[in-house]
């Protein structure tokens, strides 16, 4: 306990020091790069003591990790109030797949949000099927009634929340209580909130997955994954994932802490330009919804308002009539959005979606098509002239 007693350090604090321990770091600031595949010891004694199953924070094999894969591991882990530790993985997808795996079994169901992000699913209709793994899709907007789905072969229930390209707020809490209840396991993709947004474990989770190739790393440049475990859950996730080989380099590790450093600020300036261009956009007569949790429109405000810290710098909006030409003439032409997948960087992108031709459960009648923004850190003023013109474009060719 340091001399400031039981003062909980704020999120821009604990960003900064989270897993810095001097043994790692040796007196450098970020924890440097530990490159391994083999480990020299002093005898076949020494050999012999330093293996076994749980190698935790013991250098061992290149495979099980050095100090910078432990240490950003230890951050993340630092980041989840209550949460037991995490594992890293090469990408977010991989950190899914892991998850998934160190719970299901052949003859067990999944429950999977019908807004879960494409690779999700096609996870579960492909890999699990094919493994003896059946997929029902609910509601994201289900709350209590997930209990109604939940049968004897029911295994796990995942979440994602807000859901992919349409951001619905699931009541975490009430999907969590109904699982619990029946010893089912919880798994969260909190991508899009982060840990600052929203504490997975402490509202309950099992396993909290996160895409750090967003926000974790922030700079468009690294693909990297996590999975942080509430307590009991941890050693299945960790055998799980040592027996599929995934490690996540040690130089992507690096750049995921040095993206850390910064993440409370730039998540809070994703927030402020995100709101800024949500609360223009929903004013302009070419948009017929804005799909921002922090929307009155948006599916699941009111639990988005009782759970969330606050909200990040993705969304989506539906435009008001018009075709894929339309829709097309609006991006091609913006100054400051790049055209391409992924989220979470420096800097913005607008992507055409059409969450219809996913989803199984729910159906959608949107007024027009729809466009999903990344807001980057650039000026939101900036950003919103490069909207208005496209907007002018759309208008053009609607007619
Ligand atoms: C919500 C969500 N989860 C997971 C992923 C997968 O992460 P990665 O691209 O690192 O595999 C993405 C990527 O876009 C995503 O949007």
């Amino acid at each position: 306990m340091s001399d400031q007693g039981d003062h909980p350090k704020g999120d821009a604090t604990r960003v900064v020091t989270a897993g810095r321990r001097p043994e790692w770091t040796q007196g450098i600031v970020n924890p440097p790069v530990w490159r391994a595949s083999t480990i020299l010891y002093d005898s076949v004694a020494e050999m012999r003591a330093a293996g076994g199953r749980d190698t935790h924070h013991r250098l061992f094999y290149g495979r099980r990790g050095t100090p910078t894969q432990w240490s950003l591991a230890d951050a993340l882990t630092e980041l989840e109030p209550g949460a037991e530790a995490t594992f890293l993985y090469p990408s977010g997808v991989a950190a899914i797949a892991a998850a998934l795996l160190s719970v299901l079994s052949p003859g067990d169901e999944l429950l999977l949000p019908d807004t879960a992000y494409d690779p999700t699913r096609s996870m579960a209709t492909g890999l699990l099927k094919r493994m003896g793994i059946a997929t029902r899709f609910y509601d994201p907007l289900i709350g209590p009634g997930i209990a109604d789905m939940i049968g004897d072969k029911t295994r796990a229930v995942f979440m994602e929340s807000p859901g992919s390209l349409t951001f619905e707020v699931q009541d975490v809490p009430a999907i969590v209580a109904a699982a619990k209840a029946r010893d089912v396991v919880t798994l969260l993709d909190n991508t899009w909130a982060t840990p600052l947004f929203f504490p997975a474990i402490a509202h309950g989770i099992d396993l909290s997955i996160l895409a750090c190739t967003k926000y974790v790393v922030g700079h468009s440049d690294v693909m990297l994954g996590s999975v942080t475990a509430a307590p009991g859950h941890f050693a299945k996730l960790r055998d799980t994932s040592f027996q599929l080989g995934q490690i996540a380099s040690p130089d992507d590790c690096w750049l995921g802490s040095r993206g850390l450093r910064t993440m409370a600020i730039r998540l809070a300036q994703h927030q402020s330009s995100a709101l800024k261009i949500a609360h223009w956009l929903k004013q302009q007569p070419e948009v017929a919804t804005v799909l921002h949790p922090m929307l009155h429109d948006c599916p699941g405000h009111e639990i988005f308002a009782r759970d969330f810290k606050g909200s990040s710098g993705l969304f989506s909006f539906i435009l008001d009539g018009g075709d894929e030409a339309a829709r097309a003439a609006l991006i091609d032409g913006l100054e400051h959005f790049g055209i391409g997948y992924s989220w979470g960087g420096f800097e913005s992108l607008a992507l055409p979606v059409d969450p219809a031709r996913y989803r199984t459960a729910t159906k959608r009648r949107d007024a027009g098509p729809m466009v999903r923004l990344q807001i980057g850190l650039e000026d939101p003023d900036d950003l919103i002239a490069d909207l208005a013109a496209g907007l002018g474009r759309f208008r053009a060719a609607r007619r």
